[in-house]
């Protein structure tokens, strides 16, 4: 049935006039070209964009600079080692200085790193990583290298809110206005870089001892939602292999010994081993600070930051399912060019409006959000559901993860054609408020697998169903107070949205036009920071619980609800 319901597209047709008019610049030229060619589907699958970033972090390092100036100076000492394929310039809030170096081929980053000296002025632990910092240089060599303009420098951090703002205000239409808040605010590639080399670093410190070792960046890192300066999620191989995958050299006669934990297995094991890797992380690695250890969630996780990359992390080890859960993800973006844009505004309204915070809690997580989107986007069929993937996979789509979940489905897109859905980016962002404002959250939940609405299974206010693991719900933290919430906001929006689109056809009275009335103060004087809401906050050590995402005593909840109630409808 599903595979009816998405039936595949093989005649193609020119645009609607309306279409045509928007499809000038953005992410909407990219659909306008999709609709001419089927050959413009992606063509990077998940497993070769993975191993393009890890291969790019092998051959990068990052060289801490006194400023600018120094390029030419380490331009000149890195050629001593190799051909240079880019340079990135990167700041910190032009604090911190940094060069990131990507050169050739790997063997000239290792040259690099060993060609380098242990520092003298702290009692660090000698450690060689692919993180350096270039001393100033004394004796100038008169006459000699030219001086190469530095690259500009690049940040990890989204748009000023002036710009952006200046730039959804300039926009030509809502659907415009949309992509360029995708543009100016999704991680750029300096950002996905400096994830990997983290990542990298981690990965290199411990292959001493693991050679099979792998820190795998999986969440909004890789999956394609992500924004600038969001965080990285990774997850931490020791060698165990995934089905499917074999050891080299099987047959050999010598086997190496290995550590017998006869007095914990399983779980209590993943945890002591977290247990060693955060120390080894928070005493001998250079760069990380606030180590955290949640080690009784139901995935354990370390918290930390990486004060070089500026990246915050969280790593587990034991979170395959994720992993292939981001790979769905980064297919459904791919599928087609509007999902991504209309995540990103969905996530920006919802922090706006204060449904979403850093903090993870009793409110809807970003990751919700998105899979709420892309039931919406199933219903308009312009995504496939999980069950019509399912249903396409080849033998090379098989995954199963060590603890027996089945994770196959098609990862080939150029075997799907593309949606017959033409609507704009604005149409579906209306059709995304008016769909919820009805939606029934109190007795259906969503299934991503079906791509249709399910009756819930157990008792919770808000239900979506995990498409990995599928006895789990994937918001079972958010509370009926941040349900009721979440339910009178989009009503709210739903309603603005039929005004925007009055004013859309009768001319624009004020310049903060169009969806931005939906991400605007009250005196539009700039974006809507919501306050974050102490009361609303609880530490993140007790959120965790062995179920998932739950809480192992329900907690009372603080805020009157009513205070929210619409002004209006
Ligand atoms: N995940 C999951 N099941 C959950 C929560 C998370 O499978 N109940 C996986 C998803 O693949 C998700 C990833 O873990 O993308 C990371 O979770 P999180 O950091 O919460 O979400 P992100 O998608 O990374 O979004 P954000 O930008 O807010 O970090
Ligand atoms: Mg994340």
């Amino acid at each position: 049935m599903a595979l009816r319901m998405f039936k595949f597209c093989t005649v193609l047709r020119s645009l609607p006039m309306r279409r045509q008019r928007q499809c000038f610049s953005g992410p909407l030229s990219i659909l306008a070209k999709r609709k001419f060619s089927s050959e413009t589907r992606s063509l990077q699958s998940f497993d070769e964009m993975i191993d393009m970033r890890r291969g790019q972090a092998q051959r990068s390092v990052l060289v801490q600079v006194y400023s600018g100036n120094s390029y030419s100076d380490l331009s000149e000492l890195c050629h001593e080692f190799g051909k240079v394929r880019e340079t990135f310039y990167y700041t910190t809030n032009e604090e911190l200085h940094f060069m990131l170096v990507e050169f050739e081929s790997k063997e000239s980053a290792r040259k690099m790193m060993d060609s380098a000296t242990f520092g003298q002025q702290m009692p660090a632990v000698p450690c060689v990583t692919p993180f350096l910092w270039m001393r100033a240089n004394n004796i100038k060599k008169a006459g000699k290298g030219t001086l190469c303009p530095c690259p500009e420098a690049v940040s990890d951090s989204e748009a000023k809110p002036e710009e952006i703002l200046h730039q959804m205000r300039s926009a030509q239409s809502i659907s415009q206005q949309i992509s360029v808040l995708r543009n100016l605010t999704k991680m750029a590639d300096v950002g996905t870089r400096l994830r990997f080399l983290t990542a990298r670093q981690l990965e290199m410190s411990l292959s001493g001892a693991f050679p099979l070792i792998k820190a795998l960046p999986f969440g909004s890192s890789v999956n394609g939602f992500g924004k600038a300066g969001c965080d990285l999620d990774l997850v931490l191989q020791l060698g165990g292999l995934e089905e499917g995958q074999e050891i080299k050299s099987q047959g050999s006669r010598l086997v190496y010994h290995g550590k017998n934990n006869q007095s914990c297995n399983g779980r209590a094991l993943v945890q002591r081993h977290m247990e060693v890797i955060a120390d080894f992380i928070q005493h001998m690695l250079p760069g990380f600070s606030k180590i955290q250890r949640i080690l009784h969630a139901r995935v354990p996780i370390i918290k930390f930051r990486h004060d070089l990359t500026m990246v915050e992390c969280d790593l587990s080890m034991t979170n395959m399912t994720a992993l292939y859960m981001s790979e769905l993800l980064y297919l459904m973006g791919e599928i087609d060019s509007r999902v991504r844009p209309l995540v990103c505004f969905v996530r920006k309204w919802a922090q706006s409006n204060g449904l979403t915070n850093q903090t993870p809690g009793r409110w809807i997580s970003n990751f919700s959000l998105t899979l709420l989107t892309i039931f919406y986007l199933q219903k308009k069929m312009v995504l496939p559901s999980l069950g019509t993937l399912i249903h396409l996979a080849g033998p090379n789509d098989k995954r199963m993860t060590a603890d027996g979940i089945n994770c196959t489905f098609l990862r080939d897109l150029s075997n799907l054609s593309i949606s017959k859905n033409e609507e704009t980016l604005a149409e579906l962002l209306t059709g995304f408020f008016d769909f919820y404002a009805g939606f029934d959250f109190a007795s259906k939940g969503l299934s991503l697998v079906s791509g249709k609405e399910m009756p819930k299974p157990e008792h919770c206010p808000l239900y979506i169903e995990n498409p990995m693991e599928r006895y789990l719900n994937v918001s079972k933290n958010v509370s009926p107070e941040e349900t009721v919430r979440l339910q009178v906001e989009l009503r709210n929006s739903s309603w603005l949205l039929e005004q925007i689109q009055d004013e859309e056809q009768n001319g624009r009275e004020s310049q903060n036009w169009g969806v931005l009335k939906l991400l605007l103060k009250s005196d539009t004087s700039g974006f809507k920071v919501p306050k974050p809401k102490t009361f609303r906050l609880v530490q993140v050590k007790d959120l965790f619980s062995e179920q998932e995402n739950g809480f192992s005593q329900p907690r009372p909840f603080l805020r009157d609800v009513n205070k929210s109630k619409p002004k209006r409808r």
